[in-house]
């Protein structure tokens, strides 16, 4: 049985006795608002007036309907990051690739069901650098009546980590991409908007997450931040690790958490210290010789009954370049892989894939230094089309992409030693075909060309079990043989170590047109990004279905 609710508040709505799943409609005006959070430009594009947006609340199994209005200045989408679309491509967002962008003074329905998927996620803008005020966090209860499997917190509080530019970011990252320059790194790091101070900025405020004594509380991080990898931290305190991208793990504890841009992490905090305010950082991490925002980002833990203007408790902030304290986090995260929860990972595969990401220069007469930077993936830089590969695939429009991106680099070299004497790439829109429920392993290596990084690298439509990861050049006969086959962490956006490589599996289980891309805005922008075409299987139940009829149009 299925109900209709409008959802302003979130209670237990019922139609009769037994629910199974809901519709939850929501509406997303998009309009520019004069945001005084944080210092410098005035008004910034949100969805009805937030920063961060509203929260879409929703349980496993429900549709969410959406429907976005554009009333700002810039052709716009939204994409709901980590919901699987199973046969549901046309409300996947990101534009040119699954949809046409709305266009100011139009609106688009985005109609999905979050099938087999509970925990948290973040929605975000998915055109040029507009993520940066758009965004906002969706939660994924279990369905009625089933627990968590962990101990049920007392309150469940949502933690949004963002960047801040005090210029227009849109002017900035257009005039840096005509010149061929880097983009100008932010000016502050946020905490649910507020950025702590910030040297020169007067109207900087901070968060605080209230607390009582003695309870545990869920906490719902999400990296909605463009370029920049975050350590999280409240002084004193621990963390249990319950979920990451809406898959439950094996609990474990830990200080410090580690998240890249597009990443969740569900952690539970025991209220168990004195009563007093506790320091929150946000803390870049870049092990790289890459400029970034060096600032912290700070807000408060306030335990009920703390004194007014009481002592704060101070935490040590972690190295910058601590890549130890990433792969301490990144190695302790296992999938739950319970009964209830298994991990099904692919043990037989039919596609092995191996990418090379790194950046590249390339001729660019136009640009100041007579060369453009660039991103690629297997040398390929991505170049965005004019309609939307979806569109392009289904109606089959011809010229708009070739089939032919490459399983394997098509220049072999030592990819993490001496970058080879020509370090152009070659430009495409190209994509790889996959057949439906076929099995993918993909090793994606990073490359030093310039320098190497590392790289959140994120799968629409997808979830991937990340199976191994080491540093220096992939060994395709000794790696795999040391893979965890048994109960690797699973999700849809997985770091690709500085200097290293990752192995992930997936099941090719969607048809569409399904991107892959570094979710380091910086590097999308320069052409790290490629798209997978996951064919029909047999039927309506293996097939995408036809476009929504209001499908914007180029
Ligand atoms: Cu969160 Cu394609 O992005």
């Amino acid at each position: 049985m299925r109900c209709i609710v409008l959802i302003t508040l979130l209670v237990a709505l019922s139609c009769g006795a037994v629910v199974e799943s809901l519709v939850r409609h929501y509406s997303f005006l998009v309009l520019l608002k004069n945001e005084r959070k944080v210092c410098g430009r005035k008004n910034i594009m949100t969805v009805n007036g937030k920063f961060p947006g509203p929260t879409l609340y929703a349980r496993e199994d429900d549709t969410v309907i959406v429907r976005v209005t554009n009333r700002a200045n810039h052709n716009l989408t939204i994409h709901w990051h980590g919901v699987r679309q199973l046969r549901s491509g046309w409300a996947d967002g990101p534009a040119y690739i699954t949809q046409c962008p709305i266009q100011p003074g139009q609106n688009y329905v985005y109609n999905f069901t979050l099938h087999s998927q509970r925990g948290t996620l973040l929605w975000h803008a998915h055109i040029s650098w507009i993520r940066a005020t758009v965004h906002g966090a969706i939660v994924i209860f279990p369905k009625l009546g089933v627990p968590y499997p962990f101990p049920h917190p007392h309150k469940e509080k949502i933690i949004i980590l963002g960047e801040w530019w005090k210029a227009d970011v849109e002017a900035m990252i257009n005039n840096s991409t005509k010149l061929g320059l880097p983009p100008n790194v932010s000016d502050a790091h946020t905490i649910n908007g507020h950025s702590g101070p910030v040297p020169g900025c007067a109207t900087s405020g901070s968060f605080t997450l209230h607390v009582e004594s003695g309870k545990t509380y869920l906490l719902r991080i999400i990296n909605a931040a463009l370029n920049e990898d975050f350590f999280f931290k409240i002084a004193d305190h621990h963390f249990t690790i319950v979920e990451v991208d809406a898959s439950y793990t094996k609990p474990f504890k830990t200080d410090t958490i580690f998240i890249s841009p597009g990443q969740t992490t569900n952690a539970l905090l025991t209220t168990n210290k004195p009563i007093g305010k506790y320091l929150i950082t946000a803390s870049p991490f870049m092990d790289a010789p890459v400029p970034i925002n060096n600032l912290t980002a700070t807000a408060f833990l306030r335990y009920k009954g703390t004194p007014i203007n009481p002592p704060i408790v101070f935490t040590q902030i972690p190295p910058q370049n601590s890549t130890l304290l990433t792969n301490q986090f990144i190695d302790s995260l296992r999938s739950l892989n319970s009964e209830k929860y298994p991990a099904k990972v692919p043990l037989f595969i039919d596609h092995t894939l191996f990418f090379t990401v790194g950046v590249g220069v390339n001729p660019c007469e136009t640009c100041v230094n007579g060369v453009r930077i660039v991103a690629a993936v297997n040398n390929v830089t991505f170049l965005m089309p004019k309609i939307s590969l979806l569109q392009s695939h289904y109606y089959k429009i011809p010229g708009v992409f070739t089939e032919d991106f490459p399983a394997n680099p098509t220049f072999v070299y030592d990819y993490t030693g001496k970058p080879p004497a020509n370090i152009q790439t070659s430009n495409g829109t190209k994509v790889y075909r996959l057949c439906y429920n076929s099995t993918v392993q993909l090793v994606i290596q990073d490359t030093s060309v310039i320098a190497p990084e590392s790289h959140p690298i994120h799968l629409h439509g997808f979830n991937v079990f990340v199976v191994g990861k080491g540093l220096g050049n992939f060994d395709p006969t000794e790696d795999p043989k040391v893979f965890n086959l048994v109960d690797p962490v699973e999700r849809n956006t997985f770091g690709v170590p500085n200097g290293g490589w990752t192995a992930i599996r997936f099941r090719a289980d969607n048809p569409g047109i399904w991107f892959l891309h570094c979710h380091l805005e910086v590097h999308t922008t320069w052409g790290l990004r490629m798209a997978f075409l996951v064919e029909n299987g047999e039927g309506p139940n293996e097939s995408l279905p036809p476009p929504p009829s209001d499908l914007p149009q180029c």
